[in-house]
């Protein structure tokens, strides 16, 4: 795993923003993962950027959305799918219908079958080549709360009070949040073939610590990153401010040699 520690939120978003342009450069058809919550906005604010200065086109990409909450209209403001396309798809030139997230309006054994349909559909479409990630304060990926298998697939998870209310900031009140969630599990997530996970401020550091220096484990859902070849992690100071080895992260980015890329 490649621990980046940048100056701020900024710079992290104008890191991992050229990761992504080299990709679709290298690969225009790639297969983007998009994670929601306020930590990829920088990245998604740099994108907006560099499309609308011709610097990368999304004209043959695709995406697919980590996760979404079953039960708000879909026009909410709040739904994953209406996120993504107000805070990304409105600035960059993604094709209609290149962005996709679970359709989470069916109930009982079809919510099922819509999970493994969108696993399907992720398969179908190659894989994920740059899957975005943050971190729950509870060291949770996507919506996999601790205790997720670290082999789960899409399905139907049951959120923590601690997310509910850290997500109650986007809400009028902590009982408009929902309860339940569709999220790629932490095994789908696993098989994308670059993993970007970013956290900022002090209230991700105990988290991401754990994640990163503690041991594998369920109730640590974000330190699965440690069993994937191409775990990339950037934080500011403030969410670096609980690892062991940050000088080390620093050295080894500092005397990292440019054409290795992230
Ligand atoms: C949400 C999302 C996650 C996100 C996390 C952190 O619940 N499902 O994908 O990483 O919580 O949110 P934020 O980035 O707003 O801190």
């Amino acid at each position: 795993m490649e621990v980046v520690i940048v100056a701020d939120r900024q710079a992290a978003g104008e890191l991992v923003g050229q990761a992504i342009a080299d990709l679709l450069r290298r690969r225009p058809e790639a297969v983007l993962g998009l994670a929601t919550g306020s930590t990829p906005l920088p990245v998604y604010a740099d994108l907006a950027r560099r499309c609308a200065a011709g610097e990368v086109t999304f004209a043959e990409a695709r995406a697919f959305l980590l996760d979404e909450y079953v039960g708000l209209p879909a026009d909410h403001p709040e739904a994953y799918r209406a996120f993504i396309a107000r805070e990304l798809e409105a600035h960059v030139d993604f094709p209609s219908g290149a962005v996709q997230g679970p359709d989470v309006r069916p109930t009982g054994a079809d919510l099922l079958a819509s999970c493994d349909d969108y696993e399907d559909a992720i398969r179908l479409a190659g894989g994920v080549d740059l899957q975005l990630l943050g971190i729950g304060t509870d060291g949770h990926i996507g919506f996999n709360e601790p205790g997720s298998s670290l082999a789960s697939r899409t399905r139907l998870k049951t959120l923590t009070d601690q997310t509910r209310q850290d997500n109650a900031r986007f809400f009028r009140s902590l009982d408009e949040v929902p309860r339940h969630v569709v999220t790629q599990g932490i095994g789908t997530i696993l098989q994308a073939r670059h993993l970007v996970l970013l956290a900022f401020g002090g209230e991700k550091a105990a988290a991401v610590a754990r994640a990163v220096e503690g041991p594998v484990a369920a109730m640590v859902p974000a330190s699965a990153l440690q069993l994937h070849p191409h775990a990339t992690v950037v934080v500011d100071e403030p969410a670096a401010g609980k690892f062991r080895q940050a000088d080390y992260y620093r050295e080894t980015f500092a005397h990292k040699p440019g054409w290795q890329g992230l």
